[in-house]
């Protein structure tokens, strides 16, 4: 690329410490005018945390922040988007409880002296983006892609001049990133600096300008993205040569047979999002479940695991070994030996200001039904120890709690949570989602275990190569069914896709 003389923003030897440990060390950063900057890396490697440095959301421990060319001191990320950088974060930051047009203005609701003055002018101005997102809408009732353009509709109103995204497309629809990625080009049209974070490396690849790669806190490239290639990117994440076999099967690993059918639902329902949904799943193997977001998949999973309610009459029935069961709580599906592992892990997954080793002796105490503080502490710790190492769990501290861990890890931990229960049946919603390609291939061998153990191991992904190199059968939901089952050898994409969309 062609770099104008003046970056809009950068950063000379940034380093951000944690009680004196690194999170990033001695990076140096910049974007240009009108540039898509991809920023990639592990997880745990720093992304969000240099992103949030950018943003005023932290201070740099040491190193200096420059926006066009002045050194900049901001106090906060309200601070930061007075000065033209917005930042659109990993986990959404708009206020759920209040509506798009209360979000958008939010602190200026002074400037208008009626409700229905904020809403005209909210209307105006997102049809303006072209987005269709209705403004008097609570924000708790929007999709992520709308989320989203609400949150950029608000960077935009801020005339921001940057524009940082942490893991953007990580729950959007493959239509809904073509979007993104447009309205990104609409934005580097009008000069505006993107830096957006991801683990799609194809997506930083075709989509970016440059793209920068850290690793354990460390600067270790920027490069133009036209030269580089997925084994450089990888190579250059991790290391070290991470023979690309991610999504391709090991050559001679048969598909499993089914065991014992253990969980099956017939007709249920829920309003008009899980309509007639009837499938088993079997022990001792992985039922991949493909449905775009929105198909019904993840509300079917909730409803079987009792967090969800099916309609009260005409709701159908869920069997768990024959027997028909309708759980009023949670942790009735997990005293079952049910359990679901949720895509919403910051609001549904865990306690974010314990521990790790707290959060999955909460998981351990739920599926006991005891209370209190029946495990010894040492215990505790030694049951914490083992899940952190089985699943490579990295943060700063052994003693770090959730909230202070990178969001790759936080997945581990909402996975951990839930295995220290030793349930029977596993649902995993969306299991690599945020978590780079290394950890994808931990998690996957993980559940390939998990099956080969006699577990009945469901797969809910959006990922087409993710569900085909697991699943030991394949079922496509689509609008609040599921319509076809493949077996592995007759599945292309093309007809898994085909099934999910008409
Ligand atoms: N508030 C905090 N307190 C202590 N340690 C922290 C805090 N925030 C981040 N860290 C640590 O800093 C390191 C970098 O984390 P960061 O969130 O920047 O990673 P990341 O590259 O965004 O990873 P991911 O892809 O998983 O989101 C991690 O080891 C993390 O545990
Ligand atoms: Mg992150």
């Amino acid at each position: 690329m062609k770099t104008p003389a003046a970056p809009l923003i950068n950063i000379k030897s940034g380093s951000k410490t944690y009680q004196g440990v690194y999170a990033i060390r001695d990076v140096d950063f910049d974007l240009y005018p009108g540039e898509i900057h991809a920023l990639l890396g592990e997880n745990g490697a720093g992304k969000s945390t240099l992103t949030k440095a950018l943003a005023g959301v932290l201070e740099l421990s040491e190193g200096q922040l420059f926006l066009e060319g002045q050194a900049q001191n901001f106090k906060d990320p309200r601070d930061a988007l007075e000065a033209g950088i917005a930042m659109v974060f990993q986990e959404t930051s708009l206020v759920p409880t209040m509506t798009v047009a209360q979000n958008l203005y939010l602190g200026e609701e002074k400037f208008f002296n009626r409700l229905r003055g904020l809403y005209i002018s909210a209307q105006q101005f997102l049809q303006g983006l072209n987005f269709g997102v209705d403004p008097t809408l609570n924000v708790a009732m929007l999709g992520a892609a709308q989320k989203q353009m609400v949150e950029i509709a608000r960077a935009v109103l801020h005339n921001a001049k940057v524009i940082i995204f942490d893991e953007p497309t990580a729950s959007l629809t493959p239509e809904e990133k073509q979007h993104f990625f447009k309205l990104l080009n609409d934005l580097k049209a009008k000069g505006v600096g993107v830096v957006f974070i991801s683990h799609a490396l194809e997506e930083a690849l075709e989509h970016a300008d440059r793209i920068t790669i850290l690793r354990d806190g460390a600067h270790i490239l920027t490069k133009d993205a036209a030269d580089m290639d997925r084994e450089m990117v990888i190579q250059a994440m991790v290391g070290r040569d991470l023979s690309d076999k991610l999504y391709s099967r090991h050559a001679g690993s048969a598909r499993r047979a089914r065991g014992r059918k253990v969980l099956s639902v017939e007709n249920l329902s829920m309003q008009n999002i899980v309509k007639n949904n009837s499938f088993s799943v079997y022990g001792g193997q992985i039922t991949g479940i493909f449905g775009l977001i929105g198909s019904g998949r993840t509300e079917t999973a909730k409803i079987i695991a009792g967090v969800v309610k099916r309609d009260f009459s005409h709701g159908g029935e869920v069997y768990l070994d024959g027997k028909p069961q309708r759980y009023r709580i949670p942790e009735q599906a997990i005293q079952n030996g049910i359990a679901y592992i949720t895509e919403d892990r910051k609001i549904e997954g865990f306690f974010e200001t314990m521990t790790i080793g707290e959060n999955i002796y909460m998981g351990d105490l739920a599926a006991t039904g005891k209370s209190g503080t029946l495990l010894s502490a040492s215990r505790r710790k030694s049951v914490a120890a083992e899940w952190i190492k089985s699943l490579n769990v990295k943060a700063l501290s052994d003693e770090a709690k959730v909230v202070e861990l990178s969001g790759g890890n936080q997945q581990k931990v909402v996975i951990a949570k839930s295995l220290v229960q030793r349930p029977r049946v596993v649902i995993f919603d969306e299991p690599t989602r945020g978590v780079d390609v290394g950890a994808i291939q931990e998690i996957h061998e993980l559940l390939n275990a998990l099956a080969d153990d006699g577990l009945a191991v469901v797969v809910i992904s959006s990922y087409l190569p993710e569900i085909l190199n697991l699943s030991d059968r394949i079922l496509v939901e689509r609008q609040g069914r599921i319509v076809e089952e493949f077996s592995p050898e007759q599945a292309t994409e093309a007809k898994i896709m085909y099934a999910a969309v008409h």
